[in-house]
């Protein structure tokens, strides 16, 4: 039988001098427990405090279940490992956004519909034309998905919402594959009606224009494979980020909008480029790997060693297992050199038997691996977040609806601890 999850599995008692605040606990459908503290501060006066929300819930969520400690992540029930390799994304985009894998029927009408909505606004070509070619392709990736909400007003009904879903899961490809082109001067390469979502995107970012698309199957398996498994990932910052702009009832696109400009960040989607960049400055800096290693624990040295911690997993991320064992797929595939691959087995194989990691529970998170996959696949290197966002982009859209649709919906405004001046009068001037 399952849990009821919206009434209270038993009460917490608060004591704070001599009040006595019962509050009510709610135990969620795996078993975990959350204090509610919506009458804390009508009873009390009193606020909590949490920088960083690293024990605060923001919100009853039904789609991502993740296990820190053992390493657990599933969508919408479904194991990653279950879906990686045996759903498509598009499959798993479905499930996130409607709850269920799609019947055949479904999908087949998803990827016409997907195929029949790939292009661009030509004012959003234009605005692209426009751009700095050296612009990070995060910055402009930001900036015409918001330029996205000119074509359209906010989606407010059911059937509003669904269009523009489509429309954009059609056109991040389009923009992201444009960009890159934009970028190295090239001309732009239109989506093929025969191809697949992730075949469809390679051809757009290496084809050639007018020419039969040239995608190796071992590619496009393996980008939709890191597609799946970026899909969603509950609250992270910038999933939080669109609950919280699209809690103000603002347009979809520009809650989508301020997700990749969160992504971006090297704590968060960034740390894939920086893995990247901090493999490359190894093997081409004669830096070994433990001396790399020695100033990332350096607490005088900002040096971090990215791709690893988590927020969440306090154990390896089951993300960056997957890709681990898919790295070398594509590498042989590619004939792609390992030299990064070797340095970043040989970061972990260290990290493992030293304490300073292993007392902070610190294991390689999906960016570790995920950047050797994409550079094998020809991805420029800052243009790894941008592939972050494509992935996560469906999570961001279920979270995002979940959140409108919810019986609990409000718009996010948390309090603070004020620390500045009492209050003093302006002096004569
Ligand atoms: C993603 O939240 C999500 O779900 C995100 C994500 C998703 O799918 O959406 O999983 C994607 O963002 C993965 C994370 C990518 N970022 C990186 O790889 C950047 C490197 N990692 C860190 O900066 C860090 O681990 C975070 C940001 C990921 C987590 O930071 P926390 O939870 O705030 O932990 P912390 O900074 O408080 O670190 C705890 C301790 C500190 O040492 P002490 O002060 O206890 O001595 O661990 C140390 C930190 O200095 N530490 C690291 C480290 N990460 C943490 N030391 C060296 N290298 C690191 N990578």
């Amino acid at each position: 039988m399952s849990r009821s999850t919206t009434s209270p599995a038993s009460t917490a008692e608060l004591h704070i001098h001599d009040q006595t605040v019962e509050l009510p606990l709610y135990e969620g459908s795996e078993g975990e427990r959350a204090i509610d503290i919506g009458a804390l501060r009508g009873s009390t006066g009193l606020i909590t405090l949490d920088p960083g929300y690293v024990n605060t819930g923001a919100c009853r969520s039904a789609i991502t279940f993740i296990d820190g400690e053992r390493g657990v992540l599933r969508y919408r029930g479904y194991p990653i490992e279950e879906l990686a390799g045996r759903r498509s994304f598009l499959e798993v985009a479905w499930l996130l956004m409607e709850g269920e894998l799609p019947s055949a029927e479904e999908l087949a009408l998803f990827e016409t519909h997907v195929r029949d909505a790939s292009s661009l606004p030509a004012g959003v070509e234009a605005m692209l034309a426009a751009t700095p070619r050296g612009a990070h392709p995060m910055s402009t990736l930001g900036s015409l998905v918001g330029a996205l909400c000119a074509y359209r007003p906010a989606p407010e009904d059911p059937a509003e919402v669904r269009a523009a879903v489509v429309d954009l899961i059609a056109q991040l490809p389009i923009l992201i594959a444009r960009i890159h082109r934009h970028r190295e001067g090239l001309e732009a390469v239109e989506p093929d009606q025969e191809l697949d979502y992730a075949a469809n995107f390679l051809h757009m970012m290496f084809g050639t224009p007018g020419e039969e698309p040239q995608v190796d199957p071992r590619s496009a398996a393996a980008l939709d494979l890191l597609l799946v498994l970026h899909a969603d990932h509950e609250q992270n910052c910038s999933t939080s980020t669109v609950r919280l702009v699209g809690s103000s009832k603002t347009h979809l696109f520009a809650s989508i909008a301020a997700g990749v400009f969160a992504l971006w960040g090297p704590l968060h989607g960034g740390a894939n480029q920086a893995v990247i960049e901090m493999l490359e400055e190894i093997e081409q800096g004669g830096e070994s790997p433990a001396e790399f290693l020695a100033r990332a624990k350096d607490k005088n040295d900002t040096t971090r060693l990215m791709g690893f911690g988590h927020r969440v997993y306090k154990s390896y991320d089951p993300r960056a297992r997957i890709l681990k064992g898919a790295c070398e797929e594509v590498l042989a595939a590619h004939g792609a050199g390992s030299a990064l691959l070797d340095i970043a087995r040989e970061l972990e194989e260290i990290t493992l038997e030293d304490d300073y990691f292993v007392s902070r529970n610190l294991y390689p998170n999906v960016d570790f691996y995920s950047g050797v996959i994409y550079k094998a696949l020809g991805i420029p290197t800052d243009a790894f977040t941008a592939m972050f966002a494509l992935g996560r982009l469906p999570g961001w859209i279920a979270q995002w609806y979940e959140m409108r649709g919810s019986d609990e919906f409000r718009i996010g405004r948390p309090r603070q601890l004020y620390t500045g001046p009492t209050q003093r009068l302006v002096p004569d001037a």
